[in-house]
């Protein structure tokens, strides 16, 4: 129900995740109007905070991190009046007996049932325990006024992720479940389905017959920044590739869904995830690359290896670069491999999808003319510089005949006025809303670690020796290239 209140119960909200991201989303929803009248946010942790300082601190927060800056101070007062903020201990029952009693408390007056949201931004440890909390405190139980949102990483191996999905599984249904890829929240991600099946030039040529095959790369320019501590425990393939790239792959490969609803879109994506063929142990080192940078150069600043982050073991066998090859055994894309890469500290921002048509059947030109000549290729461009080119090829002006790669590019910024929401405000509203289409479901999750758990295991039990492998500033290791190299193809530069 839309116009209910909401009370917004955010575990964790004195982290990184919440300042970061949640609460300036909420903040931006609240100043877009987009928020339902009555929406109070309850903030749970375990430090010692009263409510004005938590909201002061939110202030700070949004001040540095939202992309409409400095709150206007009347319009911060009306959200912060609505933040209230609780010290509790997530073991404890007498902090879930505590919340059920002033979720079941009325404004005086009444007022309708508020739909009261369990936002779950805690490390996966404690998932277990605040469900159970939550469920034996007997608010879980209505479906229709209770939500819970959990966030990446859900576990770190199949079985890990099996034993936390149970646990939300006895306490809520998977109606009443969101678990977040912030990834699925972005313009340029839901676009994708938009270009395929809004448009019907597209969907013909989008298969085996014309496509020879797909590169998704995911690069940042960042390290780890501060985040040594988990990322030593996770490593690029679980941190991106388990998750975003894995559904930017869905999406690309997915059917054309009967309607733009929840369970349609999130079946014909696990279609996809069943067609993956299955890494086997003995085939990792043909299908996965691994690569950990180590001192370098960007735009002239010297950087330190990975080794050298704060938190980080000296001899760290943690992946920063991930590439696969995968394939997906279906009708429709049938030996057209997709290749992923993702990587810290990598020479740019950008991800991009980038489809790769085949080559003409019969090249009527004379030789040297079509020396040039590359296939057509589709790029969208997820971030930064948002939009979609083609590739293709064209006459250079004048004699003689040569040929030349040219562009047509669609820019979100010069086709649009407004700006984009952020992934956070879309995802947000969704679950203030109800609607669980761009959230993963429980099998999605489930497959992603099936498929990835060899290389993971593999990659766990052998130590890279050749770590660090690639230094900060380039594109990752030469295993990358050597993965596509190896079936006569190559990544290409970023556009
Ligand atoms: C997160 C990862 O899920 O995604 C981070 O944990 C990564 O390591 C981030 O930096 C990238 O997201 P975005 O939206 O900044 O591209």
């Amino acid at each position: 129900n839309p116009a209910a209140p909401v009370l917004f119960v955010l575990f964790g909200a004195a982290g990184d995740l919440s300042r970061r991201l949640i609460v300036p989303a909420l903040f931006n929803l609240h100043l877009d109007g987009r928020l339902p009248a009555g929406f109070r946010l309850l903030g749970i942790d375990r430090r010692e905070l009263g409510d004005g300082a938590l909201a002061e601190d939110y202030r700070d927060a949004v001040t540095r991190h939202s992309r409409r800056g400095a709150p206007e101070p009347g319009a911060w007062e009306a959200f912060a009046a609505g933040i209230s903020y609780r010290r509790a201990d997530v073991n404890s029952g007498e902090t879930y007996a505590n919340l059920a009693a002033m979720v079941r408390a009325r404004p005086p007056g009444g007022g309708p049932e508020p739909v009261v949201v369990f936002y779950l931004a805690v490390p996966p440890t404690l998932i277990e325990p605040i469900v159970n909390g939550l469920g034996e405190a007997g608010l879980t139980r209505d479906a229709d006024h209770a939500r819970v949102v959990a966030e990446k990483p859900l576990g770190r191996d199949l079985d890990s992720f099996r034993a936390i999905n149970s646990a939300l599984g006895r306490h809520f249904i998977e109606q009443q479940t969101y678990r977040i890829d912030h990834f699925l929240g972005k313009e340029t991600v839901q676009n994708i389905l938009a270009l395929r099946f809004a448009n019907p030039i597209f969907e013909p040529i989008w298969d085996r017959r014309y496509v020879d095959h797909v590169a998704i790369t995911v690069a940042e320019s960042l390290g780890v920044e501060h985040r040594g501590a988990y990322y030593e425990r996770a490593g690029a393939l679980r941190d991106m590739v388990q998750n975003h790239l894995l559904q930017l792959l869905c999406l690309v490969a997915m059917e054309p869904p009967v309607a733009y609803d929840a369970e349609d879109i999130r079946n014909k994506k696990m279609d996809v995830l069943r067609a993956l063929r299955p890494i086997t142990r003995a085939g990792v080192h043909e299908v996965a690359a691994r690569g950990q940078y180590g001192p370098g150069w960007l735009r002239g600043v010297r950087l330190p290896g990975y080794r050298g982050e704060p938190a980080v073991d000296l001899r760290s066998n943690t992946e920063t670069f991930a590439a696969l090859k995968l394939q997906v055994d279906n009708w429709r894309w049938q030996e057209v491999p997709f290749y992923l890469r993702t990587g810290k500290r990598l020479m740019d921002q950008v991800s991009e999808i980038s489809i790769r048509f085949r080559d003409v059947p019969h090249r009527a030109f004379p030789d040297a003319v079509g020396l040039n000549a590359q296939p057509a290729r589709l790029v969208i461009r997820i971030q930064p510089d948002e939009g979609i080119d083609l590739k293709f090829m064209a006459k250079e002006p004048g004699s003689p005949l040569r040929l030349r790669p040219v562009d047509m590019r669609f820019s979100y910024r010069e086709a649009f006025a407004q700006a984009s929401p952020n992934a956070y405000e879309t995802l947000l509203r969704d679950v203030l809303l109800g609607d669980a289409t761009l959230f993963m479901r429980a099998d999605q999750v489930e497959a992603a670690w099936r498929l990835l758990m060899p290389v993971l295991e593999v990659w766990e039990e052998t130590p890279a020796a050749d770590f660090p492998n690639y230094a900060a500033g380039s594109w990752g290791p030469e295993s990358a290239q050597v993965l596509m190299a190896r079936d006569g193809r190559s990544w290409l530069s970023p556009t």
